[in-house]
């Protein structure tokens, strides 16, 4: 079905809802990235979600509530789980689970696994769309697997408009990364590095961990992901010819710049924005000058490094 994109008024959320509920696939905003959403009780809509993502179907994805109590019908949370999601949802954190015997869940959104990724998205587009739909949605970013992620409506519609029913427009995403991961079913993991750093998540509960090995249950930490066409190069002091530079803080060769100031929080906002317009034929690759590896600037060269290294996978394959 061809895409069509909608700015989010009352009617086109309330519109959104009743696809949702019928099956089809609607994108909507989140404050992180653009979400791709599929009733997330129906296998045969989760399946349709996989496909047009072309994500392979042992990656489990996120299923969206409008608030805890929703969350609660479908995971067991124990006190770092009740202490995590009080202080931090609705937000830019995931928390994954176990599953709750009882949980709505198509058993395809958690990639047959005993755990689920639940998540209160601190967006009012979001929240109406999950209100109205009355049930859990799945949403991976609305992008086609691997690519770099979406956060404003036209990035959605230029990749995957005609593979879904309607894009949700509701401007760009403020926070412009996606969500952190924490694992908490057994010893609390930080499984994806996001938006919500990891200094004040341990304030709450303590040390995280690093994912343990079995890392392929999260493949969203596979290194091909968040990947530009272009080939990205970090860490670069110059633009060599021919290259695009991303420039942070003073950087007088940039071609666009993710904070002039050097604010982290800004330069997560602007990442996918500007390596979207960035990646253009024009360019032999994006040069990305040093990003400050604290705060948010971890996830940011998280992202980073796995877009870089999906190139490389590429190219050593072509
Ligand atoms: O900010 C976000 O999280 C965005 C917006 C739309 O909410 N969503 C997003 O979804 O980034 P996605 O599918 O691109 O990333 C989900 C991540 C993946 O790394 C996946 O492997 C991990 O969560 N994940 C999901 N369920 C899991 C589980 N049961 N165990 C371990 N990791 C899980
Ligand atoms: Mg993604």
């Amino acid at each position: 079905m061809a895409g069509s994109n909608m700015d989010a008024t009352l009617d086109a959320i309330a519109h959104g809802a009743a696809l949702l509920r019928d099956g089809d696939l609607v994108a909507f905003p989140t404050e992180t990235v653009y979400g791709l959403g599929a009733d997330a009780t129906s296998a045969a809509s989760v399946q349709s979600l996989f496909a047009a993502k072309g994500r392979p179907t042992n990656n489990p994805l996120i299923a969206h509530v409008a608030d805890t109590d929703a969350a609660l019908g479908e995971a067991l949370f124990d006190h770092r789980a009740e202490r995590l999601a009080e202080k931090f949802w609705p937000g830019p954190l995931t928390l994954v689970l176990p599953r709750r015997d009882d949980s709505r869940l198509a058993p395809e959104v958690s990639a047959g696994l005993l755990t689920v990724a639940l998540r209160v998205p601190d967006h009012p587009v979001a929240g109406a769309l999950l209100s109205q739909a009355g049930r859990p949605i799945a949403a991976p970013s609305a992008n086609p697997s691997g690519q770099l992620s979406p956060t404003t409506a036209a990035h959605v519609a230029d990749s995957l408009g005609d593979r879904i029913a309607l894009v949700l427009d509701g401007g760009p995403c403020p926070v412009g990364l996606e969500s952190t991961v924490v694992g908490l079913a057994g010893k609390a993991r930080l499984l994806r590095p996001g938006g919500l750093t990891r200094t004040v998540i341990e304030a709450e509960i303590g040390p995280l961990a690093a994912p343990d090995d079995d890392i392929l249950h999260a493949p969203g930490m596979m290194a091909s992901h968040y990947a530009p066409t272009l080939p990205l190069r970090l860490n670069a002091e110059q633009p060599r010819a021919g290259e695009a530079l991303l420039g942070f803080g003073s950087c007088d060769d940039a071609t666009l710049n993710l904070s002039t100031t050097g604010n982290l929080v800004e330069a997560a906002a602007n990442l996918y924005a500007m390596l979207h317009a960035l990646d253009r034929a024009e360019f032999s690759a994006i040069a990305v000058t040093k990003i400050p590896n604290r705060g948010v600037g971890i996830a940011i060269n998280d992202r980073l490094r796995r877009g870089a290294a999906a190139v490389t996978v590429q190219a050593k394959r072509a």
